[in-house]
């Protein structure tokens, strides 16, 4: 007999009919007659209620159909009498396939703190909050690619070793066959990465952009989505060490065409996961609605979790060069009052409290800030007219700040050959990304967007380590 998933018998689809289940008890309870069997398979949040009558399943029967243990249950699918349900299974037979010793297995039926879960992050899946967090990063990694194909671009795999330091911040992780222990040695006593399994010191990617340049130099339109490392302090609730990451790379694109499809993209996303994973979102809207309860008063959302990301989807971007965003905040009474931490003037790098203001106070929606200064961003940005500005563009989004970070490529030769001098990079070490601008060169722009940075804002969480499977933050490598 085929087995059916809870989702599917959920709508009924077999009703009156022998079925089979397959899945794992959240909870049993009952009386002397009748027993209830809450059973979850994963595809949905919803459980499938198992009936068992205890003239067919005395106590001893279902002694070991505990909470966690796997369980195959046949039996005809039923309209359910009781609330909450409309279908139930009606049991003739119930096997344990796995057990779980209640003294032993950690999750029980009252609420699991997300700290405690992240201990047992290979357990954590099971609980319904997971469930649905991961369902719909499912759905929105699905929705990526959706999006892109639907567009023409092609999905570009790029390498996750690599020699090159694409965002020149130096925050990278190395990578060496060599016995660190008792590396070999140059002359002058320095490590000889010479006898590297790569002939030299490489680094695991903490961007595709390089390549997806290159790429995009004969496909036009081209996507990467892959995992990319930071070696940075990333004991933030919004850095991960390792972190997927989009990357568009466009051939022919300005900055404005760049933020249009950048805008689109994330409407699209998050309306996709609106209209597939409608449970799954009111289930963590109600849970973020209760955690605000016990919020003081000034740090309870506005919005639900469904208002906020109808508004996203349904309204336009604000769009603010960096310039117009130093003036914003120079003029709030926040500034005036002295309520920032960091002090504000041209040239700062805008730090999360000031993307905040922007986006929570100020504008109330995402804003997408143009044209910072050249000297806070990365070399390969193009230079703006003015000499002090580069064509770039960050997306940020309230309750998250940064998700997109982005600009038009300098595709002048001479420019960008003066601008990697500058911040000590050897433009010999990077002739395969100048060969693009000296064959056949041409405007481009791309963008690169924080994957779970958005599963966080579409899923409510406020920590970036509960938005992916088995987040690596310092001190925290285990699985
Ligand atoms: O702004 P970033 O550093 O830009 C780049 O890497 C460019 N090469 C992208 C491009 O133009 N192709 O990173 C892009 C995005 C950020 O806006 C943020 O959403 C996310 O990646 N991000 C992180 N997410 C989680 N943990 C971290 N440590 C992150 N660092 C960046
Ligand atoms: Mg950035």
């Amino acid at each position: 007999m085929q087995r059916t998933k809870v989702k599917d018998l959920l709508q009924g689809a077999e009703v009156g009919k022998e079925v089979l289940l397959k899945g794992w008890v959240r909870t049993k309870r009952g009386n002397k007659y009748v027993n209830f069997i809450a059973v979850n398979d994963g595809s949905t949040i919803n459980n499938l209620q198992v009936v068992a009558e205890a003239e067919k399943f005395p106590e001893e029967a279902l002694k070991d159909v505990t909470t966690g243990a796997a369980i195959a249950v046949t039996g005809e699918l039923v309209a359910s009498q009781g609330k909450g349900q409309a279908y139930e299974i009606q049991a003739t037979s119930i096997e344990v396939l796995g057990k779980a010793d209640p003294e032993a297995y950690p999750l029980q039926k009252k609420a699991h703190s997300l700290e405690f879960l992240r201990e047992i992050a290979h357990l954590r899946f099971r609980t319904n909050t997971f469930g649905a967090v991961f369902r719909v990063r499912n759905a929105m990694a699905f929705a990526v690619h959706k999006f892109f194909n639907e567009k023409g671009f092609v999905y570009m795999h790029t390498p996750i070793i690599t020699a090159s330091d694409a965002e020149g911040a130096g925050e990278m992780f190395q990578v060496t066959t060599l016995d660190l222990n008792n590396p070999p040695r140059t002359e002058d006593g320095n490590i000889n990465f010479e006898e590297d399994f790569f002939g030299r010191a490489t680094n695991l990617t903490v961007s595709g952009q390089m390549e997806g340049e290159v790429a995009a130099m004969a496909f036009s339109d081209i996507y990467t989505f892959g995992p990319t490392f930071r070696a940075e302090n990333s004991n933030t609730t919004r850095h991960l060490a390792e972190f997927w990451m989009i990357e568009p790379e466009m051939a022919f694109y300005d900055l404005k065409m760049n933020a249009d499809l950048a805008e689109e993209f994330i409407k699209y996303v998050i309306r996709y996961a609106l209209e597939n994973n409608r449970e799954d979102i009111e289930f963590l809207a109600q849970r973020q609605a209760e955690e605000d309860k016990s919020k003081p008063q000034n740090e309870r959302q506005e919005m639900t979790l469904i208002e906020k990301l109808e508004m996203v989807v349904n309204n336009d971007f604000e769009r603010i060069t960096y310039t117009e965003a130093i003036d914003i905040l120079l003029n709030s009474n926040h500034y005036k009052k002295k309520k920032f931490q960091y002090d504000v003037s041209w040239g700062i790098d805008l730090q999360s409290e000031h993307e905040r203001y922007l986006v929570e106070k100020h504008f109330k929606k995402p804003v997408i800030v143009t044209d910072y200064p050249k000297d806070i961003k990365a070399f390969y940005m193009r230079l703006n007219d003015d000499g002090k500005t580069v064509a770039a563009m960050d997306i940020l989004a309230p309750g998250i700040g940064e998700i997109v970070g982005g600009s038009q490529r300098e595709e002048r030769m001479d420019v960008l050959v003066e601008r990697m001098k500058s911040v000590g990079i050897n433009p010999d070490d990077m002739w395969w990304f100048l060969d693009t601008r000296r064959f056949g060169g041409c405007p481009h722009a791309g963008f690169g967007l924080g994957f779970e940075r958005v599963v966080q804002f579409v899923t409510g969480m406020g920590n970036i380590r509960d938005v992916i499977p088995f987040p690596r933050t310092p001190q925290n490598a285990e699985f």
